[in-house]
């Protein structure tokens, strides 16, 4: 009898008041007592996490609110909607000192940063969180970061040919200094053996860099790299270059079609084995000791959204000024140019049924058109099982509501509850974040 697969568990959040459940500013559990802009509350985050054996915090990011909805960001910044949101890199050595284990992945977007300082930039901070660190790999796909960068957004098979050339780039740069370079001999004088730090000449369509990489190996040798591009170009980079993946379908049979998908890239296209990259699927999860707390708590999670706030936000996301259609239009009839996999969730989020403008945005407003887990334990371990065996999931991105009640909950409730039925670790597999992910 084959073993069991162990669910991967990571907390999804943003360096923000507000992350991927709009409106949760609102709830009278939000941050009791917490200053999102203050360590304390990140290193609190991360211990929780850490004491429910999480792989790692997933910090997403963007890089300027939305301003698709009515042509401004009036509606995101006056309902919160992921606005304000700091820097990401900044908090990831204040979790990864008040932690041992937990990884930290974080979204970088490689719009308008040049490869060589990104790869300082990531390296430095694997140095400093001893091998915790995964990258996120983004390309700005929201017309708002273009414009409060002062550039014409390039369309997404263009993105996607300079994210090409961008990881060519950072993989030389990675690889240029030997595991075994420094040698540190105080009696010669000598640190580093040149031979074993290579100088990078690179000459690209989109990038140049001459010289040696300024960062000492780190102990991952490079981040963990996480993808969730999902269109069909996007699928490919990710098939190509991730370690694992982020996506989000409604359903077990979207979940399973993806993943069948994703196999066969790995296999036809790129000769890599099936199950080299870790398929991380969105789960919301709202959990209680009854159904019946359960279900209030669920009541209690929606009736903080601000309809405008949800539709300023699938604006923002998939592209269209939803402004300019009416509640009741049917949104599978209407073409997006933005994050078309995201898109994918609502448009089977009532198993294929026609959805209207506004369904549209009150469901992805409740946790980005992630399925919604409601129930006790046992329930929600129930649905994680059937993701990991029938959805080809090898673990979950957990979107928050409340923070940081919500991890709390699920790492006294849930998770137990999995290691009881085998389907969670017991202890970390190893110090760096790479080998917690490779576990099986
Ligand atoms: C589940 C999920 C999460 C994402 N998170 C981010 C994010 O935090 N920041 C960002 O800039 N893009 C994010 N994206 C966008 C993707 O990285 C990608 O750039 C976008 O989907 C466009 O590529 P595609 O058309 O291939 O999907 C996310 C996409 C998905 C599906």
């Amino acid at each position: 009898m084959t073993a069991k697969k162990k669910a991967h568990l990571l907390g999804f959040v943003q360096h923000g008041v507000n992350s991927h459940a709009t409106g949760m500013w609102r709830h009278p559990k939000d941050k009791i007592n917490w200053d999102w802009t203050k360590p304390a509350y990140w290193q609190h985050m991360a211990r929780t996490m850490e004491r429910g054996l999480f792989d790692a915090m997933f910090i997403a990011d963007e890089l300027a609110p939305y301003n698709n909805w009515e042509g401004s960001s009036d509606a995101t910044v006056k309902y919160a909607v992921q606005c304000p949101v700091h820097e990401p890199s900044t908090i990831v050595p204040i979790i990864t000192t008040a932690t041992k284990h937990l990884g930290v992945g974080v979204t970088l977007s490689t719009a308008f940063e040049h490869p060589y300082s990104m790869v300082r930039r990531l390296s430095s901070l694997d140095h400093l969180s001893s091998g915790r660190v995964a990258w996120n790999v983004v390309s700005s796909y929201s017309k708002s970061e273009w414009d409060a960068y002062g550039a014409d957004m390039t369309a997404r098979s263009g993105r996607y040919e300079r994210m090409e050339e961008y990881m060519e780039l950072c993989y030389q740069l990675w690889d240029s200094w030997s595991p075994d370079a420094i040698i540190a001999d105080r009696e010669s004088g000598i640190y580093a053996d040149i031979s074993k730090v290579k100088e990078v000449h690179f000459d690209g369509e989109f990038f140049r860099s001459h010289g040696r990489s300024f960062v000492a190996p780190s102990p991952q040798g490079r981040p963990v790299l996480w993808q969730a591009g999902s269109s069909d170009r996007g699928r490919d980079f990710a098939a190509k270059h991730a370690e694992a993946i982020f996506a989000v379908h409604p359903n077990v049979d979207r979940m399973r079609e993806y993943s069948d998908d994703l196999t066969n890239r790995l296999e036809t296209r790129f000769n890599r084995k099936p199950g080299s990259v870790k398929k991380i699927y969105g789960v919301q999860t709202v959990v209680g000791l009854t159904r019946s707390e359960a279900q209030e708590k669920y009541e209690r999670i929606r009736e903080c959204i601000p309809l405008e706030g949800a539709l300023a936000w699938i604006s923002g996301h998939f592209g269209p000024d939803f402004s300019k259609y009416k509640l009741d239009d049917i949104v599978q009839n209407i073409e997006i140019p933005g994050i078309q996999g995201l898109f994918d969730s609502i448009i089977y989020a009532k198993g294929g049924a026609p959805v209207t403008v506004k369904e549209a945005a009150l469901i992805y407003a409740e946790g980005m058109g992630m399925p919604r887990l409601i129930g006790t334990p046992k329930d929600i371990a129930d649905q994680l099982e059937h993701f990991l065996d029938e959805g080809g999931a090898d673990g979950f991105m957990l979107a928050a509501t409340y923070t940081p009640g919500c991890f709390e909950e699920f790492a006294d409730l849930v998770v137990p509850e999995l290691q009881r039925r085998g389907r969670f670790r017991t202890e970390y597999a190893g110090p760096t974040l790479r080998e917690n992910l490779l576990q099986h």
